[in-house]
């Protein structure tokens, strides 16, 4: 079982022929109004690659909020566990470039009313998975992923959008989460030191770093270049499936749902990267977070194109 916790949000996605610029104004003939935010994102990426899902979220009593109810249900994801919140829906405007790159502001509206309380007991369930990032309250995440690991669930923490780095940051980390997904930048970010806010020369490294340091399994995505991961001992590299980037927005969730549906599924660490590395590249074929993103037969039919998943062990790649 995969209990995902966080976000719901309606994506007002426009296709523009460049991202606009501080204080300019970019016209596209149109828009298109589609489920996101990254709780549910991942939610849906992993019921897509064959994991079985419960959401836990909340959206406002609007029209918003009845979308993303059915189309939690359409994606075999009952909408039981989410609350109605007093605040409208959240909604996210995107804007996507011809390169498939894009810019986000999200109002995050009915998800800053989203409790750890929402989640009951009974739905922590020993040996699963508990999925959280960073569109809901922080404390509530962490009392959440607390309570899951006491439960004897495995926690995955996809640590976007990144919050700057503090100590209090790095024990929260500490205490409640084994997998880490960050990306690049996020990655950088919260090492600190000569590479903050941008993104590493030695990505491996970094990963390293912050396996040992946060005492997690560390899982850097590098978009078109692939993942790496490193659990403490060894670490994996995996390639790219490449494909026409029509749209990145969802592919990190993409990842991290498929990697949990994977690892639910009993697939060993290594595997489990490679599924998610395909599904995250499929999903950029098409416009909006959910429109391209794989079901289970699309993503094993290319993941047979992928190369083999490199490893080596820490002590190769260790920045002292
Ligand atoms: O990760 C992509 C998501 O970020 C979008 O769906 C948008 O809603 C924002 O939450």
């Amino acid at each position: 079982m995969i209990v995902v916790f966080g976000s719901l949000n309606i994506d007002l996605v426009m296709a523009v022929p460049a991202l606009p610029r501080p204080g300019e104004t970019v016209l596209c003939p149109s828009y298109r109004a589609l489920p996101g935010g990254k709780g549910n994102n991942q939610a849906v990426a992993a019921a897509r690659a064959g994991g079985t899902v419960r959401m836990f979220g909340r959206v406002g009593a609007d029209g918003f909020g009845t979308a993303l109810r059915d189309n939690l249900v359409a994606n075999g994801i009952a909408d039981g566990d989410l609350r109605t919140a007093e605040a409208p829906t959240g909604c996210a405007a995107i804007t996507v470039d011809p390169h498939g790159e894009n810019a986000i502001a999200v109002a995050s509206g009915a998800n800053l009313e989203v409790r750890a309380t929402d989640v009951p007991d009974a739905a922590l369930i020993p040996g699963g998975f508990l999925v959280a990032q960073m569109e809901v309250p922080d404390e509530e995440n962490w009392a959440v992923l607390r309570r899951a690991k006491a439960a004897g669930m495995r926690t995955v923490l996809n640590l976007a959008p990144a919050p700057a780095p503090t100590p209090a940051l790095t024990a929260a980390l500490r205490d409640t989460v084994d997998i880490l997904v960050v990306n690049e930048l996020e990655a950088a970010a919260l090492a600190g030191g000569p590479n903050e806010g941008s993104a590493s020369a030695d990505a491996a490294a970094l990963c390293c770093r912050l396996a040992e340091s946060l005492r997690v399994v560390c899982v850097v995505t590098l978009g078109g270049r692939g993942v790496l991961a490193c659990d403490g001992e060894r670490v994996w590299s995996v390639g790219a499936l490449p494909v026409t980037v029509v749209d990145t927005t969802g592919a990190g969730d993409t990842f991290t749902g498929a990697l949990v549906a994977a690892l639910d599924a009993g697939e060993p660490l290594p595997l489990a990267l490679s599924w998610a590395s395909t599904a995250a590249a499929l999903a950029c074929c098409g416009h909006g977070a959910q429109d391209s993103m794989p079901h289970a037969p699309q993503i094993r039919a290319s993941r047979a194109k992928m190369p083999p998943v490199g490893e080596l062990p820490v002590e190769l790649v260790r920045h002292e």
